[in-house]
C-alpha cells in the first residue's frame, strides 16, 4: 500500500494530487485542508475522472489528519500564495506558523514520512518543516529547483524552437531572484549551451527565469500551479519509483560548497529514502560567488525566522 498526502487543497495541492493520480503510482492521494469540503469534492472531482484518465489512484478529501496515517510520501503546499508587488519573503510570518503545525500534525500520524515542501517562502519554510520534524535531512526537503529548472528549459525551448524534451539543465541556490541558473551545465540533446545561443539571450533567459514566479503573478494576481504541481509530483514520483533520478532540490547543506546551516537548491539523487545522495559539483569562481549571494539572502530571511521563533 503506496500512499501519498497533500496539504492544502488550493491551487496548488490540488495540482500534485491530481498530477499523483494520472501517473498512477501509489494506492491513495489524500487531500487534507483546513477547508474539508474544498479538500472533499476536489479529490472526489479527481476520482471521477479516474476512467477517463485511466488511473486506480483512490483519493480521499478530508480535514482530519487521522486520514493521512502512514504515508509514505507528504507533500506540505499549505499557507498564502504571493500577490502582485509582494515578494515570497513577504509571507514568512503566515506560512511559518503554518507549515510548522501542519508538520507536527502529519508526525502524529506518520511515523517516518518523506515529507516535500512548496510553501513559500520556499527555503526557509524547508528549514522550518526541517527543524520542527526532528527528522533526518535527507527526510525533509524543498521543491523549487524542478520547477525552476522547467522554466528556464522551457524558455530555452521556445528560443531556439526545439523539443523542451532534449534541454537539460541544473539550478542552484535559494527560490528568489537570487536563484542561480548555470549555463554551463545546460545542454541541447547533449550539445552545450553556449554552442546554440549567443551570450546576450543566454543572460536574457537567466533573468527571466529568475523573475519566471514574478511573471506569472503579473498575469494572474496570484502565483502559479500547474508547472509546480508538476514539478514536485515528478519528485514524488522518483521517490515512489526508487528510480534514482537527480533534480535540484532544497536542503540543509552542512558543509557542502562551502556552506553551513543553510537550506539552498542543490543537485541530489532521489530514491525510496527521499535524498539518497547529496551531488557536489564543480563551480566557478563567478558561479560559486552567485551561490554564496544566494545563500547569503536565505541566511537574513532564516534570521526573520528564528527571530519569529522568539
Ligand atoms: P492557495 O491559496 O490556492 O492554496 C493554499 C491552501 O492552503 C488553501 O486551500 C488553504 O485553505 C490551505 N491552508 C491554509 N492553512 C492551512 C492549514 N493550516 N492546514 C491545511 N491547509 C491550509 O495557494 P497556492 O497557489 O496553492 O500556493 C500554496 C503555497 O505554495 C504558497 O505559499 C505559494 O507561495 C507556494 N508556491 C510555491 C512554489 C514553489 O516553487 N515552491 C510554487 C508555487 C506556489
Ligand atoms: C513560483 O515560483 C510562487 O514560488 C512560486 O511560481
Amino acid at each position: 500500500m503506496k500512499k501519498v498526502t497533500v496539504v492544502g487543497a488550493g491551487h496548488v495541492g490540488a495540482t500534485v494530487a491530481d498530477a499523483i493520480a494520472h501517473k498512477d503510482i501509489v494506492n491513495q492521494v489524500v487531500l487534507l485542508d483546513i477547508y474539508g469540503d474544498m479538500a472533499k469534492g476536489k479529490a472526489l472531482d479527481i476520482w471521477e475522472q479516474s476512467p477517463i484518465g485511466y488511473y486506480s489512484t483512490r483519493l480521499k478529501g478530508t480535514e482530519d489528519y487521522k486520514d493521512t496515517a502512514d504515508s509514505d510520501v507528504v507533500v506540505i503546499t499549505a499557507g498564502i500564495p504571493r500577490k502582485p508587488g509582494m515578494s515570497r519573503d513577504d509571507l514568512i510570518t503566515t506560512n511559518a506558523k503554518i507549515v510548522k503545525t501542519v508538520t507536527e500534525s502529519i508526525l502524529k500520524y506518520s511515523k517516518d514520512p518523506i515529507i516535500i515542501i512548496v510553501s513559500n517562502p520556499l527555503d526557509v519554510m524547508t528549514y522550518a518543516a526541517h527543524t520542527a520534524s526532528g527528522m533526518n535531512r535527507n527526510k525533509v526537503f524543498g521543491m523549487a529547483g524542478v520547477l525552476d529548472t522547467a522554466r528556464f528549459r522551457s524558455f530555452i525551448a521556445e528560443e531556439l524552437n526545439v523539443s523542451p524534451k532534449d534541454i537539460q539543465s541544473l539550478l542552484m541556490g535559494g527560490h528568489g531572484d537570487t536563484m542561480v541558473p548555470l549555463p554551463r551545465y545546460t545542454t541541447i540533446a547533449g550539445i552545450p549551451l553556449r554552442d546554440m545561443m549567443d551570450e546576450e539571450t543566454i543572460t536574457r533567459l537567466v533573468e527571466r527565469t529568475k523573475k519566471g514566479g514574478g511573471e506569472l503573478v503579473k498575469l494572474m494576481g496570484t502565483s502559479a500551479w500547474y508547472a509546480p504541481g508538476s514539478a514536485a509530483a515528478q519528485m514524488v514520483e522518483s521517490i515512489i519509483k526508487d528510480d534514482g533520478r537527480i533534480f535540484p532540490c532544497c536542503v540543509k547543506l552542512e558543509g557542502e560548497y562551502d556552506l553551513d546551516n543553510v537550506y539552498l537548491g542543490v543537485p541530489v539523487q532521489l530514491g525510496k529514502e527521499g535524498i539518497k545522495k547529496l551531488i557536489t559539483i564543480d563551480l566557478n569562481n563567478e558561479e560559486k560567488e552567485l551561490l554564496n549571494t544566494s545563500a547569503n539572502h536565505v541566511k537574513a530571511v532564516m534570521k526573520v525566522y528564528d527571530d519569529l521563533q522568539k
